[in-house]
């Protein structure tokens, strides 16, 4: 089998890194996109990969990006929505406008720009292709303070139903992993072992464990690979049970 170009958004930040080595682990070449910057940078030479720096809010960017990918690195054939905005949160009585406003330019927006984009270049190249967006759990059940991030990640699970039956036609999946709580470098510092943070979080999940990013990883791979060949708009939870609960 040749080698498949993997275009990962947001392939600089906390879950990006792990989801570029378990593609990179299993021979793919990897291209991160992320805002233009040092964390970029840096990642994609620590990483060894090819790096584009875009702002997924800004269509013209996006589409010089997929251009520029596609000539440096080939036709792409998976695209892993994973750019996401998480950290704006506020109660119905208290979120500013300008906060969900942000978030939904992003995690809406953001995504389906690059769907668009990409889905246009698969077509045109005749590439029967994967897309894998990083949802969240969080968009079928509510935590009180986050529903502006969580109707944002009901959306991207609807876009990825949207895009599956229309882009079906042209041979192209396009499915979601949806993760509770992932166990990031970051995380673990805001929530260390113990703290009653994350104890508040693990007694709402029927296994007791946060998802480790490895797992979410793995979780992308097979919606991406060959074996996953029958699957198209499903958004899978890596959740430990969460929605079970
Ligand atoms: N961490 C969790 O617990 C968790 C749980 C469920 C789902 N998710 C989802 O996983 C994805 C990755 O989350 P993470 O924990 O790695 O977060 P993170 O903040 O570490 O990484 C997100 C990345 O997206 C990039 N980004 C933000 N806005 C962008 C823009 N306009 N254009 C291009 N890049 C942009 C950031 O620079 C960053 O590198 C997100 O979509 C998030 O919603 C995370």
């Amino acid at each position: 089998m040749s080698t498949r170009t993997v275009l990962i958004t947001g392939g600089a930040g906390g879950i990006g890194r792990f989801l570029a080595e378990s593609f990179l682990a299993q021979g793919d070449a990897v291209v991160l996109a992320d805002l233009p910057g040092e964390k970029l940078t840096s990642v994609g030479a620590e990483l060894g990969v090819a790096t584009v720096g875009v702002d997924i809010t800004d269509p013209d960017a996006v589409a010089a990006a997929v251009g520029q990918v596609s000539k440096e690195s080939g036709p792409i054939s998976v695209l892993v929505n994973n750019a996401g905005i998480l950290h704006l949160h506020g109660d119905v009585l208290g979120l500013p406008l300008a906060d969900y406003d942000t978030t939904i330019r992003v995690n809406i927006l953001g995504t389906f720009a690059m769907t668009q984009a990409v889905a246009r270049h698969m077509v045109d190249a005749g590439t029967r292709g994967a897309i894998v967006n990083i949802s969240s759990i969080g968009g079928r059940q509510p935590t009180p303070g986050m529903g502006a991030y969580e109707t944002s990640k009901a959306a991207v699970d609807a876009q990825t139903r949207w895009a599956a039956i229309e882009l079906a036609a042209h041979g192209i999946r396009v499915n979601a992993v949806a993760p509770g709580p992932v166990d990031t470098p970051m995380m673990r510092m805001g929530m260390p072992e113990g703290s009653p943070m994350r104890e508040a979080w693990l007694s709402r999940i029927p296994l007791k464990q946060m998802a480790d990013p490895v797992q979410v990883a793995a979780a992308a791979v097979f919606l991406a690979s060959p074996g996953a060949a029958d699957i198209t708009g499903v958004s899978l939870p890596v959740d430990g049970g969460q929605l079970l609960a």
